[in-house]
């Protein structure tokens, strides 16, 4: 019999209803019910409507990810949920059920930052966690360059989107090219027969002055509008335009700034692993030359499958797993949820 915490984690904080189940760094099950064909034709995702989805797909998602793992409820050693950031109707769907599972079977509960599980998740991939590593966080919430010294109690931010995130990014400018919701994977494959030089897009916060304020923060806002702008003068003008091209161009400035900042911070705080995480991680163009810059700068890259980079439960169960392993205590049965827990704090009280 293993030693290592089975851990249920429960993941509710936008758009995918997540849960996990690990033994230490094994994945067990990883039963996800996404609810963005629901909000496709607002062009984003809808707080109410999250909310719902994950009241009415959440019994069917445990049964789902216990049948997978092979064991019952009683097996659980413990129980995490994301308890920050995120949207509140929606995290409080996911507490209100890991409550009412560590009420009903008197195992403790572990209340988890979003952000810190994103980065934990890379255990069930690539074993424990290299410390320290600099961790790229890029999805459609979010965008952070975080040193990670101990994923269950040393975070630090380094920096973060001032404006919008890169997948918020992603889906903006592809709404105005007239692609599906959620635009990121549309872009990633038209891109793919663009010319990335085709049109030269502005690098959000990467000229000298802005880096001695921002040098590892985000902007992405300023682009979306040179795009918006590019189209609104080709379309005046009445000149074709090359969509291909359109995506390339941006996707690549995307992804320059974030690989170009990302070694930057490790090469500042002398750490050479880098984990990538969050949606956007599937993007093929940042894995490339991520992965080009890092190997020439000497420095280890570690992506989990795209399938772990977007949101899931079993990255909750996973830094579930890495608190109980570390002793940490656990949280009050009655976690608050916090839409805007700060990304230093892994857990609630
Ligand atoms: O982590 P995630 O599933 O949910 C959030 O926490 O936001 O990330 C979703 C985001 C969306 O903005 C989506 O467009 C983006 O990840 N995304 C991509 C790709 N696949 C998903 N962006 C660029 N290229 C992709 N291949
Ligand atoms: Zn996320």
């Amino acid at each position: 019999m293993s030693n290592e915490p089975l851990v249920l984690g429960i993941e509710t904080s936008c758009d995918e209803t997540g849960v996990g189940i690990v033994r230490g760094t094994t994945l067990l099950a990883d039963a996800v019910a996404s609810s963005v064909d629901e909000h496709a034709r607002f062009g984003g995702v809808v707080p109410e409507v999250a909310s719902r989805a994950h009241l009415e797909a959440m019994p069917a998602t445990i049964e789902m990810a216990l049948a997978e793992a092979g064991v019952s409820i009683g097996d659980i050693d413990a129980i995490a949920v994301t308890a920050g950031p995120g949207l509140v109707g929606a995290l409080l769907v996911g507490t209100a059920t890991a409550q009412a599972l560590a009420l009903a079977t008197s195992k403790p509960l572990y209340g988890v930052n979003h952000l810190a599980a994103h980065v934990a998740v890379d255990r069930l991939e690539h074993g424990p966690l290299p410390r320290p590593a600099i961790a790229l966080l890029v999805s459609g919430g979010h965008s952070s360059l975080l040193r990670v010294d101990d994923v269950t109690a040393d975070v630090t931010a380094l920096g973060a989107t001032i404006d919008d995130a890169a997948g918020e990014a992603f889906d903006k400018v592809g709404r105005l090219l007239g692609l599906p919701f959620p635009g990121g994977p549309h872009i990633d494959g038209l891109a793919v027969t663009g010319d990335p030089r085709a049109i030269d897009f502005p690098r959000g916060l990467s000229g000298q002055r802005d880096l001695e304020r921002h040098r590892f923060d985000f902007s992405f806002s300023g682009l979306k509008t040179a795009v918006a702008r590019w189209v609104e003068l080709r379309q005046r003008d009445g000149e074709p335009i090359h969509l291909p091209d359109v995506a390339a161009a941006f996707q690549e400035a995307v992804v320059d700034v974030l690989t170009r900042k990302a070694v930057d911070a490790c090469r500042q705080e002398g750490v050479e692993h880098l984990l990538l995480g969050g949606g956007v991680a599937a993007n093929s163009r940042l894995r490339e030359l991520l992965g080009q810059r890092c190997t020439a700068a000497g420095l280890i890259l570690r992506v989990p499958r795209p399938g772990l980079c977007t949101d899931n439960g079993a990255m909750v169960a996973a830094l579930g797993a890495a608190l109980v392993e570390s002793g940490r205590p656990a949280s009050a049965l009655g976690l608050p949820v916090d839409s805007a827990l700060g990304v230093e704090q892994v857990s609630v009280g």
